[in-house]
């Protein structure tokens, strides 16, 4: 699908930022680049779609050398994700889905269909938010809305820097899952570019990491895990793996202790502006530090058009299930998933709330535990696939 042959790119003023790459990509894989602030990899990205040209080497898209197709088509047939979004702010959610549909003629009504099939996809009711503006919606349907629009015609290959980076951990974390149940779907070739190992390991097929501008290891998540080619990549896995066996943590070990909350009494107005400055789809409610229920985004909308000022707690469905922070994390992993939640929460004996552990922070522990105990690949499996 897509094959590096010697592509090296130097940049005026002598940054050799890829040297001498040779890749290639097979049709399905989901590749992931990985490596430090720096290393190339938005560099290398780009060379694919030709937004920065290399300095020597050759590219080839479908067995076509890149240098003689036809840069508009071909980057019409390419999605791209860029990080930060990008939405533009003047057109509607479905303008900005179908951005590339539109450019290739799609009649109206196609184009429609393809919008609500996708805003569908990712749970959003197409007649809430086909026609709202990018800045009302929360940071992690704005990132929804851009995977979408890289995937509305149906591209070959999908391009992606970074795209959950902007996000606040807990968001972070559930468009990751929502997006690894998507892109089993999808069946898509995408080059993913990320330096999170977790989301790497959580995603990936095949993982390849760089330094300085040159591959140091390109290996499935498994053999990157197990046999690091040098101690770069063990200080990288490293950093994403905690020491301790998954059997002897609790629920505090793990927890995010400082999730984001809205009081109960406050407006519905003030919860939006909440979600959408800590870029989170959900809100925990709380009174006084004592936990009520969660508000989600979706809930809110039908309500704030009449009501900007109704409580949270009047639109706010029951608390999600809730665990001790002494409780083993084991048992916690039970509960999440026995009943399909995103997130538990962790409230004292008196129902204050304390944290909430999330689906992808087990994830990365069952991985840890994986690397620190050498035989746990059933885990990694049952951790990863059961999502
Ligand atoms: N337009 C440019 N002109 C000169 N040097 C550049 C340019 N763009 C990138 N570089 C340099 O090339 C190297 C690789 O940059 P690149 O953007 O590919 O890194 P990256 O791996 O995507 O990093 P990050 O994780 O921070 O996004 C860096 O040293 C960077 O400073
Ligand atoms: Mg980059």
């Amino acid at each position: 699908m897509v094959t590096f042959e010697h592509v090296t790119k130097k940049y005026k003023g002598g940054t050799e930022a890829v040297r001498d790459l040779n890749l290639t990509i097979e049709k399905g894989q989901f590749v992931v680049l990985i490596g430090p602030s720096g290393c190339g990899k938005t560099t290398t990205l780009k060379m694919v779609n030709r937004l920065i040209e290399p300095t020597s080497g050759e590219i080839y898209f479908q067995g076509q050398k890149t240098s003689a197709l036809n840069l508009v088509e071909m980057r019409r047939n390419i999605g791209y994700v860029i990080q930060n979004i990008g939405l533009l702010p003047h057109l509607t959610v479905a303008a900005n889905i179908a951005l590339v549909p539109e450019l290739k003629g799609w009649p109206r009504k196609k184009r429609e269909e393809r919008v609500d099939e996708l805003l569908s996809m990712v749970g959003m009711e197409p007649s809430i938010y086909r026609n709202r503006y990018p800045a009302q919606l929360s940071g992690g349907q704005q990132q929804r809305i851009g995977v979408l629009r890289a995937l509305a015609a149906d591209p070959e290959l999908i391009l992606m820097d970074e795209p959950f980076g902007a996000l606040d951990p807990l968001t972070r974390e559930q468009l990751q899952l929502e997006f690894k149940r998507l892109k089993e779907r999808l069946k898509k070739t995408i080059i993913f570019v990320t330096h999170d190992m977790n989301e790497a390991l959580l995603l990936g097929d095949r993982i390849i990491v760089m330094k300085d501008g040159v591959v140091v290891q390109d290996d499935t998540p498994e053999g990157i895990l197990r046999h690091p080619a040098n101690e770069f990549v063990a200080s990288f896995v490293g950093r994403a793996a905690k020491p301790q066996a998954a059997s002897d943590l609790l629920v505090r070990d793990v927890m995010n202790p400082a999730p984001i909350t809205i009081e109960a009494k406050r407006g519905l107005g003030e919860a939006l502006k909440r979600m959408q400055k800590y870029k989170v789809d959900s809100l925990l409610v709380v009174s006084d530090g004592v936990l009520r229920g969660l508000v989600q985004a979706r809930d809110l909308y039908p309500h704030l058009i009449r009501d900007e000022r109704l409580p949270v707690e009047e639109v706010a469905t029951p608390p999600p299930v809730t665990v001790t922070a002494d409780m083993p994390l084991s048992q916690a992993a039970v509960h999440l998933t026995a009943h399909g939640h995103n997130l538990v929460a962790v409230v004292s004996p008196e129902g204050r709330l304390e944290g909430v552990v999330t689906r992808a922070s087990l994830v990365g522990v069952l991985v840890d535990s994986l690397n620190t105990s050498g035989d746990g690949g059933a885990q990694l499996s049952a951790g990863g696939g059961g999502q």
